[in-house]
């Protein structure tokens, strides 16, 4: 006879149930009896569509997100995207002292100071390993594994949407509009597209990884970009080019620390020429490839797959996985993060 009670499955009101949502649901599902985690209710805008992907199969469906983030679970999982009602629903949860995970990097980097202060306040657990780099664990490793490092400079490529247009471009010969619709189709894209091909959904990722870096919250105002913003302004002939210097175009993220005043940091996302036998120039696809470096590691590279239902609902589920077994939010024991001030010099 066991000595250990099983524990109660986590009981989990799952906003969202489209490329990610529906991943996590199916996951979860398929694994009923192995994990203690169990999907009370999801929250769509189209029923309809849900009940045709077999949704309802798995847990009664709603329209009311907010209604279902307010009721008796255990844990609400945030994957609608976007502020509005994302923001409403993640702190009504927390300020009810109900944990939450979220993949929505808009809303962190929008946010991210006043939910973190919410959480901490109400004694809930804010999750978010999924919002950078989707299943590549680089928020842990930043928040518990880095934590005896001062760290200098993150870089990477951060959004799978462009690094896979730009690299069936340079090796396909795709024309860009055929590249992104096939990112579309695959899952890698934000609901509206803009946000991965102009930069922002990169520059949202880089606020997230300065504020495990560097212990508070930039805001995205101050990221600075290329004009046009993004790979917008990337043409086959620039590729072409690139190529002919045995470099690769990559559109890279990077935050430098500025040392002990956080005014002082630079935060950009730049369309950037790369060596093509580098390691950035060899992320192809959705890939994604981020390069830590720490005055006591030298440089860290973590690497994988950046977008996609996979990828993504396997960082959801370590987060769900955590709270189950009772560890805490994403920053783990660092210091509480406020807004960062304003750049101290233009950029
Ligand atoms: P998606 O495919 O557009 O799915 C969004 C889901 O949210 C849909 O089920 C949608 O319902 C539902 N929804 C939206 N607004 C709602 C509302 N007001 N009330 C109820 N339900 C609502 O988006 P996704 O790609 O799964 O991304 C979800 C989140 O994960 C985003 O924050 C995204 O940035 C993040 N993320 C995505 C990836 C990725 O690879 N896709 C990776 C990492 C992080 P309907 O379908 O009925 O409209
Ligand atoms: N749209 C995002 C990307 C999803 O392409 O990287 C992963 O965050």
């Amino acid at each position: 006879m066991s000595l250990h009670a099983e524990p109660r499955a986590l009981r989990i009101a799952l906003l969202g149930a489209g490329t990610v949502g529906a991943a996590v649901a199916r996951a979860i599902a398929g694994r009923a009896g192995e994990w203690p985690l169990a999907i009370a209710g999801i929250a769509v805008r189209d029923i309809e569509k849900a009940r045709a992907a077999g949704l309802d199969r798995i847990a009664p469906l709603t329209v009311d997100a907010r209604g279902l983030a307010q009721s008796d679970v255990d844990v609400v999982v945030e994957l609608m995207g976007g502020i509005d009602p994302a923001l409403a629903c993640v702190e009504s949860a927390l300020l009810a002292g109900r944990p939450v995970v979220t993949a929505n990097k808009l809303l962190l980097a929008t946010h991210g100071a006043h939910l973190e202060a919410t959480a901490r306040n109400a004694g809930a657990s804010l999750r978010f390993e999924s919002a950078v780099a989707a299943g590549v664990p680089v928020i842990s490793v930043l928040a518990k594994d880095l934590a005896a490092n001062e760290v200098s400079l993150i870089r990477g490529i951060v959004n799978g949407t462009t690094n896979y247009i730009l690299t069936k471009m340079e090796s396909e010969g795709w024309t860009y509009d055929r590249a992104l619709g096939e990112a579309q189709k695959i899952g890698y894209a934000e609901a509206d597209p803009r946000s991965d091909v102009e930069g922002e959904d990169a520059a949202a990722k880089l606020v997230v990884l300065a504020r495990m870096a560097a212990g508070s919250w930039p805001s995205l105002a101050h990221v600075s970009f290329d004009t046009p913003p993004g790979i917008t302004g990337v043409t086959p002939e620039a590729i072409a080019a690139a190529a002919g210097r045995n470099e690769r175009l990559r559109l890279l993220a990077a935050w430098e620390n500025g040392g002990d005043d956080p005014s002082r940091d630079t935060l950009s996302v730049r369309v950037t020429a790369v060596p093509a036998d580098s390691g950035f120039g060899r992320t192809v696809g959705g890939g994604n490839q981020i390069v830590i470096s720490g005055d006591l590691i030298g440089d860290l590279t973590l690497a994988g797959a950046g977008a996609g239902p996979g990828s993504t609902a396997s960082g959801v589920i370590a987060d769900l996985l955590a709270i189950a077994r009772g560890e805490g939010s994403s920053w783990g024991d660092l210091p509480q993060a406020f807004d960062a001030p304003p750049p101290a010099r233009p950029r």
